[in-house]
């Protein structure tokens, strides 16, 4: 049988990648080193759907585990969330970050080839936009990355765009992600951060079980209503479904495209924090700071494209993904410790 191949596929959001796919059908192999994450994950998601998949413990830059893995298996498509994804750590050690993003995936393609496998959909970011210059943010608009992290996306992408240039037989997603967030509805899976969590909703929600004080509000001063920063916050189970068309798009011809995953609605910090109180009926307190460095006053998808090529759209709003943010950490207040 064909299997799917998920790298990063321990982490945050490819664990939710690995329940959709197995509810889906498809037969799941995870690759993954566990350098953010735990195989905790992993059990969680053969629990909730009562499958099986297979876990090979690896770092994608290991070329000899990788190659092994595609001779021993029979590998229809990659789905690519392997990275390191924290902003801050990749400006102190960006040589760490390209390394690990570029040269993981460089190892990845070389594999695929050499093993003839040529349909990948890459978990790329909003990053790539920078600062952006117009709202909604389309799929056109300028790439200008901010710092290593969001570089080490962008040059990414230039290489698949090289590999399909290459080889135009080769069938390649790349999907620019918002502000994912939330967590699986049964409270068993979720974002389980190592250490301070940097984002916004892991942070609100470790607030609410007592973890910190308060949330540092970063910036009150930027032209938004209420003077907080917009984004657009995704469900991460919205998200993988992104994928699933996605492979059902690819299977289409081989193609090489790029397609933002968002709802197109932004939401201001103090928005989230009001719907988070609301859906865990914690009140969470809060204290304003200075901007952070590097961040935008807004950025929010337009899906516009997805929705005609993919055939997807976000169905779930903010209350939902403050809800099931807050039953799993209400549940698992440590994460899968
Ligand atoms: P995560 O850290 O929870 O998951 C990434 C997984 O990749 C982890 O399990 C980690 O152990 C693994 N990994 C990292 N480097 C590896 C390597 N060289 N070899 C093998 N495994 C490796 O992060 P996530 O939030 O699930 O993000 C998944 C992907 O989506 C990443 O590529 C990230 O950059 C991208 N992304 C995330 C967000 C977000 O806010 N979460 C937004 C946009 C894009
Ligand atoms: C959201 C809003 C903050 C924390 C980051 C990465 C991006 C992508 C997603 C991977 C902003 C404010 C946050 C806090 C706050 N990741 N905030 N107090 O910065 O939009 O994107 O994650 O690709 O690359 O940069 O997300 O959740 O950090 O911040 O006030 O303690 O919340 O200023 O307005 P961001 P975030």
């Amino acid at each position: 049988m064909s299997k799917v191949l998920v790298t990063g596929g321990a982490g945050y959001i490819g664990s939710h990648m690995a329940v959709e796919l197995l509810q889906a059908g498809y037969a799941v192999i995870v690759v993954d080193s566990l350098v953010n994450s735990s195989a905790a994950s992993l059990a969680a998601v053969q629990d909730i759907t009562q499958k099986k998949l297979e876990f090979v413990e690896a770092d994608l830059r290991d070329k000899d585990r990788l190659s092994a893995v595609f001779q021993h298996h029979n590998i229809a498509a990659v789905l690519h969330f392997a990275g390191l994804k924290a902003v801050a750590e990749s400006v102190r050690k960006p040589a760490l970050y390209y390394d690990n993003n570029f040269n993981g995936t460089l190892q990845l393609v070389e594999c695929m080839q050499t093993a003839d496998v040529k349909t990948l959909v890459f978990s790329s970011s909003a990053t790539v936009y920078g600062i952006p210059e117009k709202m909604p943010i389309t799929e056109d608009c300028p790439t200008a990355a901010i710092n290593p992290y969001g570089r080490t996306k962008f040059f990414i992408e230039e290489l698949l765009k090289d590999q399909f240039a290459a080889d135009p037989s080769w069938r390649i997603s790349v999907l620019r992600y918002f502000n994912p967030v939330g967590a699986h509805a049964s409270g068993e899976m979720g974002e389980d951060p190592n250490g301070v969590p940097n984002n916004l909703l892991p942070y609100i929600s470790q607030v609410a079980v007592g973890k910190h004080p308060h949330l540092c509000i970063f910036g009150d001063d930027y032209p938004t209503p209420d003077g907080t920063g917009i984004r657009d916050y995704i469900h991460v189970v919205d998200l993988v479904r992104g994928h699933l068309k996605a492979l059902r798009f690819l299977a289409a011809e081989p193609v090489y495209a790029v397609h933002n995953l968002g709802t197109g609605n932004g939401y201001s910090v103090l928005q989230v924090l009001r719907a988070f109180e609301a859906a865990s009926g914690k009140s969470i307190a809060f204290r304003m700071v200075d901007r952070r460095d590097g961040d935008a006053a807004q950025s929010y998808a337009d899906p516009a494209k997805a929705a005609k090529e993919l055939d997807w759209r976000a169905e779930y709003d903010l209350a939902k993904m403050c809800e099931d943010a807050w039953r799993w950490q209400a549940a698992h207040p440590s994460g899968y410790d």
